[in-house]
C-alpha cells in the first residue's frame, strides 16, 4: 500500500467533523449536486470520518453506499457514526492507493469531497473511476477553501477529460466547488 505523506491524518479526523463546515458545503447541498435517486448506487472516496456519507447514504433507501478511506483508521470512526444512526446500507472498503477491488459499471455516482489533492496515483484512480461508473453515470469532485491539498478547477478538468469523462456542471464558487463529470459512451 502506498500513503503519501500528506494524507490527511486520522487522529485529527474531529476537525473534519466541525457543524462551521456548513458553510463552505453542507452535506444537503452536496446531495443536490450528486442528483442522487433513492436507488442510486454510490462511491465515496476519502470519505474521512464520514461527514458528508451519513446523509448521502440515508437518502438511499433503495440503494447503497461503499466507502472507501485509504486510512483504516477512519474507516473505523466512519463506521461507528454510521451505526449509530442505524445506517446499514453502507460497505467499507479499504483502499490500496492504486486500485479498487469493485467490479465494473457497478456505480452510478463516484463522488470526492477534499480528496483529490492528497491522490498520489491521480490516473490511476482517475481511469478506475471511468471503469467503476456505469455508462451516464456521474462522477463529482468537490474542492473546500481552506485545504492546503485543494485542486483548482482546470487541473481537475484536464485530469477527468484525460481519463474520458466529459465534464458537464460547476457549482459553487472560485474558493470552494463542485465539478460533475459524465461517463459518456
Ligand atoms: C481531508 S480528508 C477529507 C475527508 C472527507 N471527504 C471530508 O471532506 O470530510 C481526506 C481523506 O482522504 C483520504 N485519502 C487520501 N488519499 C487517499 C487515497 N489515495 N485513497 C483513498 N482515500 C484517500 C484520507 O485518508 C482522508 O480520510
Amino acid at each position: 500500500m502506498s500513503r503519501d505523506k500528506r494524507v490527511f491524518p486520522h487522529k485529527f479526523a474531529f476537525a473534519l467533523l466541525i457543524p462551521l463546515r456548513n458553510v463552505l458545503l453542507s452535506p444537503r447541498r452536496l446531495i443536490e449536486r450528486l442528483e442522487l435517486k433513492e436507488s442510486s448506487n454510490a462511491l465515496e472516496v476519502g470519505p474521512g470520518p464520514g461527514y458528508f456519507s451519513a446523509k448521502v447514504a440515508s437518502i438511499l433507501t433503495r440503494g447503497r453506499l461503499v466507502i472507501a478511506d485509504i486510512q483504516p483508521e477512519m474507516l473505523d470512526i466512519a463506521k461507528k457514526r454510521l451505526d449509530k444512526r442505524g445506517l446499514s446500507n453502507v460497505e467499507y472498503r479499504q483502499c490500496d492507493g492504486r486500485a479498487f477491488d469493485l467490479p465494473d459499471s457497478s456505480f452510478d455516482r463516484i463522488f470526492l469531497v477534499a480528496v483529490m489533492g492528497e491522490v498520489e496515483n491521480k490516473e490511476s484512480y482517475m481511469s478506475e473511476f471511468r471503469r467503476m461508473l456505469k455508462t451516464g453515470g456521474i462522477l463529482s469532485i468537490s474542492e473546500i477553501a481552506g485545504d492546503p491539498d485543494k485542486m483548482p478547477a482546470d487541473s481537475l478538468r484536464r485530469l477527468a477529460s484525460g481519463a474520458g469523462f466529459n465534464f458537464y456542471r460547476f457549482y459553487g464558487n472560485k474558493w470552494s466547488y463542485t465539478l460533475n463529470f459524465r461517463k459518456g459512451i
